[in-house]
């Protein structure tokens, strides 16, 4: 199959009140434990790209191993950039095989955010590419795009419908309590999400797909692996999945994943590792992690999307 946009895919979710996950991606173990579990759940499946992602791993590579995911699975595939910071990285990938690009414009004015908005959508529908907006700041490290934990700010459903209107979005992020990273809530706050608001935006844009960023649920178990293994990751903290579940039954269509990944990978590394010292084959520890990823997504999936069966 080749790759799609996520058109078909968010309106399938919407009225199936499901949500597709959108797992990011860096090397290939982590973009084949992926695709595994997807491809075994007959999952349509997002796989999103950073400009962190594209330095490190570099553009073509990355594509290319999209590519044979998509020889390997009989799934819909749309390959997506995560945090496009400006036009030029967003046209690059809209040039270099995308079929889904973010732009980012969420920490300028609202004016500023809607023309740079506009902007990459004139180009990318003109190329067939859809396009993901962001209205209101989350808190913690968006990639290219710091935001202070006192600046976060939710989404004002007051300026959705004009937003989506005025660019021709597709699909679009709101702030409604998540972050990103694996540190989203102190110890002892009780995590919350404001569906309050959700369902405010639900009103003022009804049937328009809606994009959660920051939404890892930083399993406990792995933290406790990292920890157990020489790690350092005392009071991470994420999403408890039951508000995901709520989330991906409402208008959010996506849902953005990547903390989760490092961490399932990082575990299986450590662990390998730290019970076998002696261990060198780069193959003996990443498969492991690879396993890790794949367990993780078959169980996002499974429990919190409810994306199974729906390819
Ligand atoms: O939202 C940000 C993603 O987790 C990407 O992170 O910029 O470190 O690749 P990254
Ligand atoms: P997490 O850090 O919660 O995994 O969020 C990832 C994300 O939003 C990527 O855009
Ligand atoms: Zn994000």
């Amino acid at each position: 199959m080749a790759l799609v946009t996520t058109t078909e895919m968010f309106k399938k979710a919407y009225d199936g009140g499901y949500a597709v996950g959108a797992f990011n991606v860096n090397n290939m173990e982590i973009v084949q434990g992926i695709t595994e579990a997807a491809g075994e759940l007959k999952s349509p499946l997002i796989l999103q790209v950073s400009a962190g992602a594209r330095k490190y791993a570099n553009h073509s590579y990355l594509t290319k191993l999209v590519e044979a995911a998509l020889m390997e699975y009989d799934i819909p595939i749309a390959l997506h950039l995560d945090h496009g910071a400006d036009f030029e990285i967003c046209k690059a990938c809209i040039d270099g095989g995308f079929t889904s690009v973010m732009i980012d414009g969420s920490h300028h004015s609202f004016e500023d955010n809607i023309a740079l908005t506009k902007k990459v959508v004139e180009y990318a529908h003109d190329k067939g590419v859809v396009v993901e907006g962001e209205l209101g700041k989350l808190a913690g490290i968006e990639d290219d795009v710091k935001v202070a934990d006192a600046d976060a700010a939710y989404t004002q459903p007051d300026e959705v419908e004009e937003f989506v209107s005025r660019t021709g979005v597709d699909s679009l992020a709101i702030a409604i309590g998540t972050s990103h990273g694996a540190f989203k809530f102190k110890p002892g706050q009780t995590p919350q999400l404001r569906f309050d608001i959700l369902a405010e935006i639900e009103k003022r844009i009804p049937g328009f797909p809606i994009v959660l960023h920051g939404a890892s649920s930083v399993s406990q178990e792995y933290v406790k692996i990292i920890q157990e293994n020489g790690g350092n990751l005392a009071d991470a903290i994420g999403i408890p999945e039951d508000m995901l579940r709520q989330a991906a039954k409402s208008a959010v269509c996506k849902i953005n994943i990547d903390s989760d990944l490092r961490l399932a990978m990082t575990a299986g590394v450590r662990q390998v590792l730290n019970q076998n010292p002696a261990a060198f084959d780069p193959r003996e520890y990443l498969k492991v992690g690879r396993q890790n990823v794949k367990d993780l997504v078959a169980h996002k999936i499974l429990n919190v999307l409810g994306s199974n069966g729906r390819a």
